[in-house]
């Protein structure tokens, strides 16, 4: 067993950091009280290779592996998780599930520009009625012959406004339950589709989220994706890599809240002594070093199953229930560290507390999570 990576992936990792650190620091906090979206921060981490780095070159992407993956979305969810989750989508959901299920003709049309990050990708499964509940899709896909026709609405969908390419998963056989779910390449600018408005998100607010109309939108019959029926086992299949985008994400937040608690402990002073001296202190600072250090196993952990093909569904669970519950405990005690200085945007904390809380929600809350953990345990 190796715990050292490849200086290729701290490259990466380095790379990651710089842009974070010198860039995107710049102005996060005014896009987060805003709501402005990140276009220029996204073109530029396009160019380093960043919106499809799990892509094989031959489609255009990155050809970085999921280790790399895990270290890059920690720098950048230090500093800005609006940011990160437009990557982790764009990464994790919308090219992975077309490389890995889709037609040539279909990557050759999608995911080449998805991967060079020119457009970007969302994926719309949620809905009004079926968040949790993934199985009782509502949208439904009428089967026209040679086309489909959309007509529902979709939920809570991040780079909703921003995105081109939607994913879209949807019910052709209602009678077949989930094995009559399909999942479609669908033109953001097709006609029939309208976009509601954006949501005043409590953290994350500068990445755009909306739901989705969608009414008698036709899409044609070569852009399902696999097989009639196959859109349920897609959507499972291309979320159990999207947990590791988004435990990593958690993971890099509280990664981010220890970093700050350990500088201002190391500067603020209180009872005549910084108070990193003091017990009170010292022990969160080590509670909270804990928790990071072990999301980022877990991440680690569930990556490296993926890059050497294995099973790796529950680890991701794992990894995103134990790093995103972790990262609300990180970040509220970092809130707390710094006193009234951490209820403020100056310093960060705050923001990152709130961005915290997203990641036990999004790509299946804590409670599905175990779901997926306790299922595999008792099958
Ligand atoms: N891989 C392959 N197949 C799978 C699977 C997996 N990981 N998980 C389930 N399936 C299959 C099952 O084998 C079963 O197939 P068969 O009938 O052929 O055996 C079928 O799918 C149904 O499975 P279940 O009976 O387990 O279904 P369920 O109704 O009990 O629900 C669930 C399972 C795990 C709770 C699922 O509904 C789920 O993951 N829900 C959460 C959805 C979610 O994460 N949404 C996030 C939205 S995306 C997002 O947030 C993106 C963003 O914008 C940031």
């Amino acid at each position: 067993m190796h715990f050292e990576f490849t200086e290729e992936q701290l490259m990466i990792k380095q790379a990651a950091r710089d842009y974070a650190q010198r860039e995107l620091i710049k102005d996060v906090i005014e896009r987060d009280e805003k709501a402005i979206f990140p276009e220029h921060h996204i073109k530029a981490l396009a160019e380093l290779g960043f919106m499809g780095m799990l892509v094989d070159p031959k489609y255009d992407g990155g050809g970085m592996d999921t280790i790399s993956y895990v270290l890059a979305m920690e720098e950048i969810s230090k500093i800005d998780s609006s940011v990160a989750v437009v990557m982790s989508v764009n990464n994790s959901l919308v090219c992975y599930g077309l490389e890995k299920y889709g037609t040539e003709d279909q990557k050759e049309k999608y995911l080449k520009p998805l991967a060079r990050g020119e457009v970007i990708g969302a994926f719309l499964l949620s809905e009004p009625e079926a968040g949790s509940d993934a199985t009782s899709q509502r949208t439904t896909a009428e089967d026209k012959g040679d086309h489909y026709l959309l007509n529902g609405t979709k939920n809570w969908i991040t780079n909703a406004n921003s995105a081109s390419t939607y994913i879209v998963i949807a019910q052709t056989h209602p009678d077949k339950k989930h094995k009559g779910i399909n999942a479609f390449i669908v033109d953001k600018d097709t006609p029939g589709i309208s976009l509601g408005p954006h949501e005043k998100k409590m953290g994350m607010r500068s990445s755009d989220t909306h739901s989705v109309m969608f009414t008698d939108v036709k899409v044609p019959k070569e852009n399902r994706i696999g097989e009639d029926g196959f859109g349920f086992k897609f959507a499972m299949k291309v979320l159990e890599g999207g947990r590791i985008g988004i435990a990593s994400q958690a993971m890099g937040i509280a990664s981010g809240a220890l970093e700050r608690a350990v500088q201002y402990s190391k500067e603020r002073k209180a009872f005549g002594t910084e108070i990193s001296n003091h017990q009170a202190i010292a022990f969160k600072l080590a509670d909270m070093a804990v928790r990071v250090d072990a999301s980022r196993y877990f991440c680690l952990y569930a990556a490296w199953l993926k890059d050497n093909h294995q099973p790796y569904g529950t680890a991701s669970a794992k990894a995103k229930l134990y790093a995103a519950d972790s990262a609300m405990f990180v970040t509220t005690e970092a809130v707390q560290i710094h006193g009234g200085y951490g209820y403020v945007s100056e310093y960060h904390v705050e923001r990152l507390m709130r961005e915290a809380k997203l990641t036990q929600i999004y790509e299946g809350t804590s409670e599905i999570q175990k779901i997926v953990i306790s299922r595999d345990l008792l099958k």
